[in-house]
């Protein structure tokens, strides 16, 4: 068993491998061909201490596609309420028969702190991560790369060399985009963050070709263009700014995409603020967003990260 912890631990092949894997259980569920049962007698757990409406259940999904079983903890409802740390509820699954326990948590090192507590126990339990504070997103990094590849009608090893991707938003305190620009990055893509002063991340210098508080610059030419919603849970400063002033400078419009490639394509994680980070109509326009399309990718995405985990 193995864990999927971060985008930078998947080796070049392993990264290739989920992607391909991904996209081609993306073509047999579209053609309604079984799946067989892969992970048939196997057990996970979604630990979701922040709230998820997408990634949890199409980890749900994925592993019932599989043929495995899996169960939501109510984490709102359990002994964490009761003084229960980490540690212990984790143990707790892993002792319940937990083949893989999906989780999400708003503290940074939440990740590797399960993973200790597996291994403390000594169980063999693969920790997925859902999403661990602004740190990373690492699904949503993969399903988002397999949206982009299947819309460019990219092969794997073709990467996103020579597309420019700009990011726009609340950078510094989102997990997608941490996880997204690096990975889009290391699949040759030109990234472009974009964010109000204040809200630029440290991480920006690592992985873009230009980091700018201009959305035209931002824009300007660009094949890809991906809105962030302000994360007002995680920041104070995010939670000062006022949306009509992020609306007009940082929103996704038509007006604003006027700079960008024709065809550009737009994408959102979700949730969605509609008329805040994107309008109405630039969130439905098809084939020009791919906003349905990153979610329904999530499912194919998580069912080959379940594979990988469990070493198929
Ligand atoms: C994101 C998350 O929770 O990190 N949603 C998701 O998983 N698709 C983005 C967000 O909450 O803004």
């Amino acid at each position: 068993m193995r864990d999927l912890t971060d985008v930078a631990s998947l080796k070049t092949d392993e990264l290739q491998h989920i992607l391909t894997t991904a996209l081609a259980y993306d073509q047999r569920l579209a053609a309604k061909e079984p799946i067989g049962a892969p992970l048939a007698g196997r057990l996970q757990f979604n630990l979701f201490f922040e709230d998820s409406t997408r990634t949890t259940l199409s980890f749900l999904v994925a592993a019932h596609r599989m043929g495995a079983e899996a169960i939501h903890v109510p984490v709102e409802v359990s002994s964490k309420n009761k003084g229960e740390s980490l540690r212990d509820t984790v143990q707790t699954l892993c002792a319940q028969g937990a083949d893989f326990i999906v989780m999400r948590a708003k503290e940074p090192g939440s990740i590797s702190g399960a993973q200790s507590a597996v291994a403390g126990g000594g169980f063999e339990t693969s920790i997925l991560n859902g999403g661990e504070g602004a740190l990373g997103h690492p699904t949503q990094a993969l399903l988002d790369a397999a949206t982009l590849l299947k819309a460019f009608g990219r092969q794997v090893d073709q990467g996103l060399e020579g597309l420019t991707i700009a990011i726009v938003g609340d950078l510094l305190n989102s997990r997608v985009a941490a996880s997204g620009a690096a990975l889009f990055h290391r699949l040759g893509a030109q990234v472009r963050l974009c964010a109000p002063e204040g809200l630029l991340p440290e991480w920006g210098e690592d992985t873009a070709s230009l980091v700018t508080t201009d959305r035209a610059e931002a824009l300007s030419g660009a094949d890809v263009a991906m809105a962030l919603r302000i994360q007002s849970e995680r920041s104070s400063e995010g939670e000062a700014l006022d949306r009509e002033t992020y609306r007009s400078a940082y929103g996704l419009s038509n007006a604003a995409l006027q700079v960008a490639k024709p065809g550009v394509f737009v994408m959102h994680p979700g949730p969605m603020n509609r008329g805040v980070e994107i309008e109405y109509d630039v969130a439905e326009e098809r084939p020009r967003s791919l906003i349905t399309q990153q979610v329904a990718m999530g499912v194919p995405v998580r069912m080959a990260c379940l594979a990988y985990a469990a070493e198929l």
